[in-house]
């Protein structure tokens, strides 16, 4: 089966053509036809965090040369005379779909009036979560290509995606196979808009056990890095400030101290404003110097890291699991995989870790075609006259 995935959640426009077949186990397999990712995060740094109305403009102005370029990969000629030409009823059909999106309607007309229909059986699009004008775009631009080639689309929670995309096999990722996962599994998602734990008792369904009270762990890092002074998004900032403190670390010893928010509250949540208003006391006594930010952005991992992976064993020890699947954006972090690895190892039950490489950890299409195969498969397709984007879609 030929899924198409379109991921429009946040800062990152990604679409991406897999071929992929068998159920769910052994015998799946799936190949990359086609991967294209645009990334606004440029953008975003000028206004120091992610604009929705303006991060709707940019997916509806790169969706369309997002689908072009994954269709000259897989090798289809673009552009193509249609055989027979778009009506003018279907015109007017797509017009309506994408009214909102005038952005991506200057595109996609001339765009589906040479453009062949491609061999795609499914449209997998993000729903939700993320942000909603964002959602909107991508949701529309199926709809209208599923109007016009005749396809179903399949909706998908960008949060199974990230589930999905961990649980592929990272020994040999072109191998297109799934790592070996034993259920139930505990599904530790950081993010930059959540921070969950997740007991997954069989592939597809989801019990909340933990989460954030207050900010996502992604979000405290682009704000913290915000607070140092660092461009968007401030995750990778953090990271790459963290390292250098940590080789510098022997000749000046670091004695910067932060909290670790609920630590030792009996329960799986977390909490992380309080961590970065500690980073705002700090920086506001007194304006850091080169040195000092790299040892706040170090401490504030440790931080980070203490808690995520307290509270993650905790889960695996409650819950009798011994596979662990991290995902997420901030699972690309090195001191977080590394100190989780590390946890998962020295556990009772020498707990099975599946964590995507760093590449595939942050938003991209290819999660969202995965999870829409799977999906598909089950023939969860979504009626494209009611479906919705929804901004705060739950995966348990
Ligand atoms: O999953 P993702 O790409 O988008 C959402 O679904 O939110 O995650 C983005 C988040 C951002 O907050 C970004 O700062 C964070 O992931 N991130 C990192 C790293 N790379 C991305 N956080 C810590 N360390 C990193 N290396
Ligand atoms: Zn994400």
């Amino acid at each position: 089966m030929r899924v198409l995935g379109i991921e429009t959640s946040c800062d990152e426009t990604a679409m991406c053509l897999i071929e992929a077949g068998g159920a769910f186990g052994p015998d799946f397999r799936f190949k990359i036809l086609g991967n294209a990712l645009s990334s606004q995060a440029a953008l975003h740094t000028t206004y120091g965090g992610v604009f929705p109305n303006v991060a709707k403009r940019e997916h509806a102005k790169a969706l369309v040369p997002l689908l072009q370029k994954c269709l000259q990969q897989v090798g289809e000629k673009v552009p193509q005379q249609l055989s027979t030409p778009l009506d003018d009823d279907m015109i007017y059909h797509i017009s309506a779909i994408v009214e909102r999106e005038p952005e991506l309607l200057a595109q996609l007309e001339p765009f589906l009036r040479t453009q062949s229909k491609p061999h795609i059986d499914a449209i997998a699009v993000t729903v939700g979560p993320g942000l909603g004008p964002c959602l909107w775009v991508g949701v529309n631009f199926a709809r209208a290509l599923s109007a016009t080639w005749d396809v179903p689309i399949v909706a998908v929670n960008h949060l199974e995606g990230h589930v999905v995309m961990s649980m592929m096999d990272v020994r040999d990722p072109s191998s297109g196979k799934l790592a070996e996962c034993r259920f139930p599994v505990i599904a530790l998602l950081i993010s930059g808009g959540h921070t969950e734990l997740v007991l997954s008792k069989e592939f597809g369904t989801y019990e909340l056990l933990g989460q954030t009270r207050d900010d996502a762990v992604g979000e405290a890092f682009d704000k913290v890095a915000r607070l140092l002074g660092l461009p968007y998004p401030g995750g990778p900032e953090i990271s790459r400030l963290s390292r250098e403190a940590r080789r510098s670390d022997e000749v000046t010893p670091h004695r910067i101290r932060l909290p670790r928010p609920m630590l030792h509250e009996n329960n799986l949540d977390f909490s992380f404003s309080g961590l970065k208003t500690a980073v705002r006391r700090l920086v506001e006594r007194r304006t850091p110097t080169d040195e000092e930010k790299k040892k706040i952005a170090r401490e504030f991992e440790d931080a980070v890291a203490d808690v995520l992976v307290e509270k993650t064993l905790r889960a695996v020890d409650t819950c009798s699991t011994n596979t662990l699947v991290v995902g997420g954006g901030v699972s690309a972090n090195a001191e977080i995989r590394r100190r989780i690895s590390i946890a998962c190892q020295l556990s009772a039950v020498n707990c099975q870790l599946l964590i995507p490489p760093p590449e595939f950890a942050t938003d991209n299409a290819i999660m969202i075609a995965l999870a829409g195969y799977f999906r598909a498969l089950k023939k969860e397709f979504a009626d494209p006259t009611t479906i919705q984007a929804c901004g705060n879609l739950p995966l348990a």
